[in-house]
């Protein structure tokens, strides 16, 4: 399952996007109920930012639908919804191409809610196929489980996600713009381990780990953009007030440890971040908090 985010803050992006037609009928890729929200002039306004090479380019949910190579795309595992789903998405290389090349490494997605994931461009060009899939407001997406909102109004998905190793929260939904920016570590280089640190360290390990699963919600000592959970660093290390059994039961299960209606941490299971790799990012915590030790 990717971030099962807050239905409050699901609200504030039906807000801001002032489009979204979150109010559901069926599944994607289902058969469809009477869709409850009639298709308006404000719907057809969502859009999505793609920056890069100097270059801003705005495409309309409308625009991209229209799009002679706009396919249907079946996804087996959909870790928003928890199941297999089908979309009609565009294939983001070919939106790509229609910008110039940029040289840095890295492209910030942001979401609506403030889920801000950092996604290497290395796996935009890789084993798996990056598809930006648009909800359609004559037949709108359903809410995530749990949650009052939709995946919408745009969703990047991946065909052969397992083929790269692509991360849940390498999924990012509610999308609203993609900018190719510098790798987090050039943007904030406290969340480098010590350039001594052998190669082969578990905390170095555990860098990589954090920057795929957990950056795009937590910052750590204000480094990072995401804004959808607590700061992991500052004012106290988390590492210093939780348990290591804590930690490790909360990385699994957050409701394993406390649970409550709005939680919005995700699980993250075996299949995504294996054992060997928790240490890694309890290593990586730790020698953050260390670092930063008064
Ligand atoms: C989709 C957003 C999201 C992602 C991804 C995410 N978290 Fe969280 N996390 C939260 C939120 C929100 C909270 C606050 C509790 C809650 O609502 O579940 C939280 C709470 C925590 C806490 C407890 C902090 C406290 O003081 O209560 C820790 C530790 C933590 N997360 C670590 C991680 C780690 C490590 C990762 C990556 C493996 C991660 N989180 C990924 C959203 C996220």
């Amino acid at each position: 399952m990717s971030r099962t985010r807050l239905a409050v803050l699901g609200l504030i992006a039906v807000t801001l996007t002032a489009c979204a037609p979150n109010a559901l009928a069926s599944p994607p890729g289902t058969e469809s109920s009477a869709p409850s929200a009639a298709p308006s002039e404000s719907i057809v306004a969502a859009s999505l930012t793609i920056s890069a090479g100097g270059v801003t380019r705005t495409f309309t949910g409308t625009e991209l639908l229209a799009r002679s190579d706009a396919a249907t795309v079946a996804v087996p595992r959909d870790p928003a919804y928890g199941r297999a789903t089908t979309y009609r998405a565009v294939p983001l290389r070919a939106l790509l191409a229609q910008l110039p090349a940029d040289a840095a490494d890295t492209f910030e997605m942001r979401a609506t809610d403030g889920f801000v994931a950092q996604l290497p461009s290395q796996l935009l060009k890789g084993a798996a196929t990056p598809w930006i899939a648009v909800d359609d407001p004559t037949r709108p997406w359903p809410p995530l489980p749990g949650q009052t909102t939709s995946a919408g109004p745009f969703f990047l998905i991946w065909e052969n996600a397992e083929r790269a190793g692509i991360s849940p929260e390498q999924w990012p939904y509610a999308l609203a713009s993609m900018t190719a920016v510098d790798s987090p570590v050039q943007r904030w280089p406290a969340l480098a381990v010590d350039a001594a640190m052998p190669a082969k360290a578990p905390a170095r390990r555990g860098q990589a780990v954090f920057m795929a699963n957990c950056l795009a919600c937590h910052r750590l000592a204000g480094n990072g953009e995401g804004a959808v959970g607590p700061d992991l660093l500052r004012p106290m290390p988390a590492t210093r007030y939780l348990s290591e059994v804590g930690l490790r039961a909360l990385i699994r299960n957050p409701a394993a440890v406390r649970k409550w209606p709005q939680q919005m941490m995700p699980a993250f299971d075996a299949s995504v971040i294996p054992d060997a790799d928790i240490d890694a990012l309890i290593a990586y915590l730790r020698h953050l908090a260390a670092r930063t030790a008064p």
